[in-house]
């Protein structure tokens, strides 16, 4: 595992160079989409290239990580919604190449299968980013995910719950319970995994995952077994290494 102790500008342009490599090498690139506040840096940093460079994702495809369960269709916390807000749109990527889990299925566990079976399809992911959770989780792989899971329904932890309800206007009982999300398993097929995280609230999350023995206990900890992995963090989420 390689980690990068670097500011947060200089994360998103470490971040968006291997993007736009990808990107300008390959025809059929997939990328791993991730949301919460850490990659949001980098997707600037991609629209800044896509406008001022040209940097094209139309023969690219999307797979996001996770999605929240029962939220409807237009809700701006659905995270098929954040996504084309915060990249999609805003780089002309066709909606039509960009998936996500289903988080509205009437039917999960087949919509889960289906989602496997779509990124296998496209070949697997060449690059995924991630954020962290500040207990270790990476997706919604809330601590005591088995580090070989699939896409499927879980639990949101209390803890979870409480770091998002600043995106449901501060309050917590307006976070779903439940999400979808790839499971570790299907996280670690990815061929790069790009970690970004920052903030002193992350550095107990960082300091397991790059120094704890690898437990389900840390679900971020699988990333110690993948042979090309990235961990870029700042200074205040490098504290505890
Ligand atoms: C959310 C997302 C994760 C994300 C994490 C950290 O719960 N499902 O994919 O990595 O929280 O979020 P943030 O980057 O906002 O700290």
């Amino acid at each position: 595992m390689e980690v990068i102790i670097a500011p947060v500008d200089q994360q998103a342009r470490l971040a968006a160079d291997a993007i736009e490599a990808l990107l300008r090498r390959d025809d059929d690139s997939t990328l791993g989409l991730a949301t919460g506040s850490s990659p949001l840096a980098v997707y600037g940093e991609l629209i800044h290239r896509h406008e001022q460079h040209g940097l094209s994702f139309a023969r690219a495809r999307g797979f996001m990580l996770d999605e929240y369960v029962g939220l409807p269709a237009d809700h701006p916390q659905r995270y098929h919604n954040v996504i084309a807000e915060e990249l999609a749109d805003r780089v002309h990527w066709d909606a039509e190449r960009v998936h996500g889990p289903d988080g509205l299925a009437a039917d999960i566990p087949a919509a889960c299968a289906d989602y496997e079976r779509a990124l296998a399809r496209a070949g697997g992911v060449d690059l995924q980013l991630l954020g962290i959770g500040t207990d270790g989780h990476i997706g919604f792989n809330e601590p005591g995910s088995s580090l070989s899971s699939r896409t499927r329904i879980k639990s949101l932890a209390p803890q979870t719950r409480a770091d998002n309800a600043r995106f449901f206007g501060g309050d917590v009982d307006k976070v779903p319970v439940h999400c979808v999300t790839q499971g570790l398993g299907t996280i670690s097929e990815a061929r790069h995994l790009v970690l970004l995280a920052s903030g002193r609230h992350k550095a107990e999350a960082v300091h397991q995952l790059v120094e704890g023995p690898i437990s389900a206990l840390w679900p971020a900890t699988v990333m110690q077994l993948h042979p090309h992995a990235t961990v870029l963090v700042d200074e205040a989420a490098a504290s505890r290494l």
